[in-house]
This record gives structure tokens, sequence and C-alpha cells, in this order.
């Protein structure tokens, strides 16, 4: 009879702890469902993306489990990383693309799947956009940014009559492009140009190369052409202000921003970096891509698209005919410099 006690005791003991263990199961249960959505990145390694990285961590903060990839600039890796994600039950995906036209392998794999996508920062083509019904884009204008910077570069070479250094009235330019094909590096190396000649400035192009977006490279061009042009360079017009600072550095190795030897060298972004160049004197000025503001668009969109609301809702932000939410570009010099200080510093 003891033993049946003692038996039914440790059994009735057993059964509390399970009891427990479940019911402290249940109160755990939200944050184990708690809402997933995928992240990738182009490459960590890049500048710029990695101030969009840091807005979109921030902005999910409490509301989302963010599943986070570097794609190290590779677009197969890119595409398991999504499937990945996919089978781990994300909501919704947020994709920074490696290469803009891989878009139709990403929509195919997230409509299986019925999964919403927000891209950004590379945009998709207005084809691709228009198959997915559940697909939106967050980024700019990009032509935008070209055209700021041209005005940069006119309204600056219009007042500094010694930079035309052979004195012919033309700007004799070398120009850093990023990424072929991304969207950004096209219409930048197209309006940015394009805009001089409309304010009335002739131009003469020594050299355009890709330098991808990234400073050794584009410090490596800019060594090459200094070599070969020397002083006839007049102006470096960059992308963005990675590939400026890279040409700022070749520079400063031929004996350029001191005393009066000056180079106008401008960019785009308006990093930290690049801020403090344009306070020394070094940068003639960069336009503010806002990074701030893309990542929390990008995460507002993923966040109601993953709870299955109005990708819109509770938002200020407005879409184009492109179904696309596009921030604006603004230009930046010593001027108005603290605008980007203030945003960089969110
Ligand atoms: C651009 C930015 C570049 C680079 C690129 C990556 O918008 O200006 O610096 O980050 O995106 O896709
Ligand atoms: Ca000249």
């Amino acid at each position: 009879m003891k033993k049946l006690v003692s038996v039914l005791l440790v059994l009735s003991l057993m059964f509390t702890l399970v009891a427990c263990n479940s019911a402290e199961k249940a109160t755990s249960e939200p944050e184990e469902e708690s809402l997933k959505i995928g992240v990738t990145i182009y490459k960590f390694d890049d500048n710029f993306m990695s101030f969009v990285r840091r807005a979109v961590e921030k902005n999910a903060e409490g509301k989302a489990e963010l599943i986070l990839n570097d794609s190290q600039n590779d677009q197969a890796k890119q595409n398991d990383q999504v499937e990945m994600m996919l089978s781990k039950g994300v909501k919704s995906l947020a994709i920074n693309l490696v290469d803009p036209q891989a878009a139709p392998t990403i929509i195919a794999k997230a409509k299986e799947e019925g999964t919403p996508v927000v891209f950004f920062n590379k945009e998709p083509s207005a084809e691709d956009m228009a198959s997915y019904e559940k697909c939106w884009y967050v980024g700019t204008t990009s032509s935008e940014s070209g055209i700021i910077q041209g005005k940069l570069i006119a309204d600056s070479w219009k007042n500094h009559p010694e930079w035309d250094k052979n004195r012919d009235g033309k700007i004799q330019y070398v120009l850093l492009k990023g990424e072929p094909g991304h969207p950004d590096a096209e219409a930048r190396t197209k309006y940015s140009v394009e805009t001089v000649v409309s304010e009335g400035i002739q131009v003469d192009e020594l050299e355009l190369q890709t330098g991808m977006w990234d400073s050794v490279k584009a410090k490596e061009l800019m060594d090459a052409w200094f070599a070969k042009h020397g002083d006839s360079i007049e102006f470096v017009i960059a992308n963005n202000d990675a590939m400026a600072l890279g040409a700022v550095n070749s520079l400063k190795a031929e004996g350029y921003f001191k005393e009066d030897k000056i180079m106008p060298v401008v960019g785009v972004d308006a990093i930290p970096d690049a801020l403090t160049q344009i306070e020394a004197g070094t940068l003639v000025g960069s336009v503010l891509n806002d990074a701030a503001n893309q990542g929390k668009a990008t995460v507002d969109l993923a966040l109601n698209v993953a709870e299955g609301k109005d990708v819109l809702d509770g938002t200020e932000w407005k879409l184009d005919d492109k179904k696309s939410v596009r921030v604006p570009y603004l230009p930046i010099t010593n001027d108005n410099i603290q605008i980007a200080k203030d945003c960089y510093a969110e």
C-alpha cells in the first residue's frame, strides 16, 4: 500500500511538472510565433548599403524578427537565401537584388508561396514589377540624383573660373561610374553630364569607366588616369561618395588639396566620410541619398504586407504608378551640411 501511495505521488508530481511545462510553453508561444521577415543586402561590404541595413534593423526592432542575409554580390547565393527564408516561413521578403535582372527569379519563388516582396535600392524593370501583384519597390528617382549632381558641378564651375586650367571654356572631366546596368549608375552618368551641358557649359570626356561603387577600385582608376592625363583633368565626377573618396586619396598622393592645388570632386550619397571631406574643402559637394528613410520605408511596407494589411497602412508614404515609394534626393554642400549629418545620425 505504502508503495502504491508513493508511486501515485511520483506520478502526480510528474503530471504537475508536465502541466507546468505545457503552461510555460503556452505563454511563450507568441514569441516563438514572432513575425519573420526575410531580408537580403546585395553585399554587406558596400558603404552606403551598410547605412540602409542599419536603418532596416532599427525600424524592425521589437516589431519583427529579421532573417538578414549578406548576398556577397552573388545572385546564385541570393536565390538560395530566398529559398531558405521561404522554407523558414517568412511572412514577407525585403530584397536588395544583386543583379536587377534577377527580379523574375525571386518573384517566381515568392509567388509559389504567395509571399509578398518589397524590393529596395536596385529597381526591377517596370515589366517585372507588373508581373506580380504582391511586389513593391522602395528607392529613389535615379535621374534626380544625376540632375542635382549636374547642377552642383555647373554652379561651382561658374563660381570658379580658375578651375578651367587650359582656359578653353570647357570642362575636361573624368567619370567614375557605378555598377553598369544599375539604374542609379546609368541615370547618374547620363543626367549629370547632360545637366552640365544644359547649363550652357561645354565638356570633354577624358575617361569614363566603372569603379563598381568601390573606393579601392576608384583609387586605382584615378591613379591610372592621372598617370595618363595629369593636370589636364579639371573635374572628377563620381556616381557615389565611396568612389569620390577613392579619387581624393589618389589625388592627395599627387599633391592635390595642399595650398592652392585644387581638383573639384563630386559624389552622391552624402555618407558621413564624405561630409567630413566637404567640411575640409576636399569635396565640392554630394547628393543626399536618404538611407534612413529608405530603410524605414522598406520596413514599414514589409511589415504591413507581412501582417496582411494594406501596404501603406499607418504610413505617410505614397506609391507611384510603378508601385514604388521614392524618397527624394537633396543637394549637399558646406552650406546645408547639417541636414545630411542629421539624416545619418538617426
Ligand atoms: C546606390 C548608392 C551606391 C551603392 C548602390 C548599391 O543607390 O548610391 O553608393 O550603395 O546604391 O546598390
Ligand atoms: Ca578646360
